[in-house]
């Protein structure tokens, strides 16, 4: 009788390239900036003309608000609210979901036909022309994949925003609590939003946490998820972790590689020296060395 010894099936996708193939030299929101017609320009003044955006806005290409113009016709967003954070690489606004989302996100129709009222969703908008690119370099040099795109700014941060998407998506797949992805165009990230009447969701680094040793569990798990999923994180730390109605939510996954990168296990080291440390600082028994152990104890990334 024959006997085949194969390997089962497994419906576990492998992990994607760090870069996928796109097309980066032309996009909508580039050709809705060039051919500038009477409702973009109109667009464009009332979000630069917004309290809101005054001082960060000025910082925005042209291409940026026909990114923001088009997620709005494609009904992703609706009115743009207040800032959260303004990083080195992006800022990250709120802003209230368009027609297509708000229905997605409401369970029920309102009954007496009314519109769904749009809920928050958080939009990270990408700076192409910040002038420091030098904190990505370390995620996207020796990765062989970088090489065709080079260093064109518009691509890089193309690139990484479509990663942090994905990566978004993979972490969910893999049963780690992050914000829902909702969608990309060009330099702008649109997700779910974490965050309450009283503001944005407190990262760890802001709160007083009550249970370390359960939250550490927590974290503990989402990272041996992540590995488990092939992914490292990358820049985990107390900074980019958030509380939202007692829950922990990874953020920040845009420089996340999979463990085919050079320097995953690099990655994964500095993000257990970060994680233990201040887990340790809060009363916890643990150690870098401890936590990595524990998760290539409990993790088996998939090799191909
Ligand atoms: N989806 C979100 N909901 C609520 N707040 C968010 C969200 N994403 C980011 N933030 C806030 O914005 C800050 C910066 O976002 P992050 O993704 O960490 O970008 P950076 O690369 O600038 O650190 C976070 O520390 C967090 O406070
Ligand atoms: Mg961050």
């Amino acid at each position: 009788m024959d006997q085949e010894y194969g390997l089962l099936d497994t419906d576990e996708a492998p992990p994607g390239d760090e870069w996928e193939e796109i097309d980066y030299t032309d996009t909508e929101a580039d050709r809705i900036a060039r051919e500038r017609d009477r409702e973009f320009d109109e667009f464009r003044k009332r979000i630069k003309d917004a309290d809101q955006f005054k001082v960060e806005a000025s910082v925005f290409d042209d291409a940026t608000y026909g990114a923001l113009y088009k997620l709005v016709q494609d009904g992703h967003l609706d009115a743009f609210g207040g800032p959260i954070s303004t990083g080195k690489e992006a800022n990250v606004y709120t802003a209230l979901a368009g027609d297509r989302e708000a229905r997605r996100g409401s369970e029920q129709p309102s009954g007496d036909g009314e519109e769904p009222r749009g809920h928050e969703v958080a939009v990270k908008i990408y700076r192409i022309n910040a002038s420091d690119f030098t904190e990505m370099g370390e995620y996207l040099e020796g990765d062989p994949r970088f090489e065709r795109i080079g260093n064109d700014k518009k691509a890089i941060v193309m690139a990484w925003v479509r990663k942090e998407f994905a990566n978004l998506r993979r972490a969910l797949e893999a049963g780690v609590r992050v914000p829902e992805p909702v969608a990309v165009e060009r330099n702008v990230l649109v997700m779910e939003y974490l965050g309450t009447a009283e503001g944005r969701a407190k990262r760890l680094a802001e709160v007083h946490v009550e249970n370390p040793g359960t939250a550490y569990e927590v974290v503990r798990e989402y990272m041996t998820r992540l590995y488990d999923a092939g992914i490292v994180h990358g820049d985990l730390s107390e900074y980019n972790i958030v509380v939202q109605e007692s829950q922990l939510y990874i953020i920040d996954v845009g420089q996340a590689v999979t463990v085919h990168h050079p320097n995953s296990e690099e990655f994964l080291e500095r993000d257990c020296y970060n994680v233990a440390n201040f887990f340790a600082r809060q009363g916890v028994d643990t150690s870098e060395d401890d936590l990595l152990a524990y998760i290539h104890e409990h993790a088996a990334p998939l090799e191909e």
